[in-house]
């Protein structure tokens, strides 16, 4: 069976009570809940989150050279972080970016993406279907 994980950036623990408005009013562990169980049969499907950019890197390398596939929404680290991006291109698990609000119909900072040069794909605007067409992109 294919092992996956999400893994979540900064702030992105506050989903659900976090600007509904952009990023909807569903919280993440809900949302991941139902994730995991619809496709019980063809994942292995695992979640980390962490506001700490160290952290981030830490985990893409532990699992980055092992598991199947990442799917990654570095929030806001998306369009600072060149230590994340490098971890990416380090790696060798294909790595699926995704976005819950579309990134380009918003301020122009968040136009900018140090991942998606290395992503195997970039998926943004979907709200949170957006993890769920990620992860079939690994079917
Ligand atoms: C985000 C978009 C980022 O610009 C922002 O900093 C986030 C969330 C999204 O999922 O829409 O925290 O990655």
């Amino acid at each position: 069976m294919k092992k996956l994980i999400i893994i979540n950036g900064p702030n992105l623990n506050l989903l659900g009570k976090r600007e509904p408005m952009i990023y909807g009013s569903n919280s993440f562990e809900e949302f991941f809940k139902k994730l995991k169980n619809k496709y019980a049969d063809d994942f292995q499907l695992e979640y980390y989150q962490s506001n700490i950019e160290g952290e981030l890197i830490n985990k893409l390398h532990e699992v980055g050279f092992n598991y199947d596939g990442i799917i990654l929404n570095a929030a806001a680290y998306t369009h600072t972080s060149v230590g994340i991006g490098d971890a990416v291109k380090a790696i060798e698990t294909p790595v699926v970016e995704v976005h819950v609000s579309n990134i380009h119909a918003r301020e122009e900072f968040r136009h900018v993406s140090y991942i998606a040069p290395n992503a195997k794909g970039v998926l943004f605007g979907f709200g949170l279907q957006g993890y769920e067409l990620a992860l079939q992109s690994f079917l």
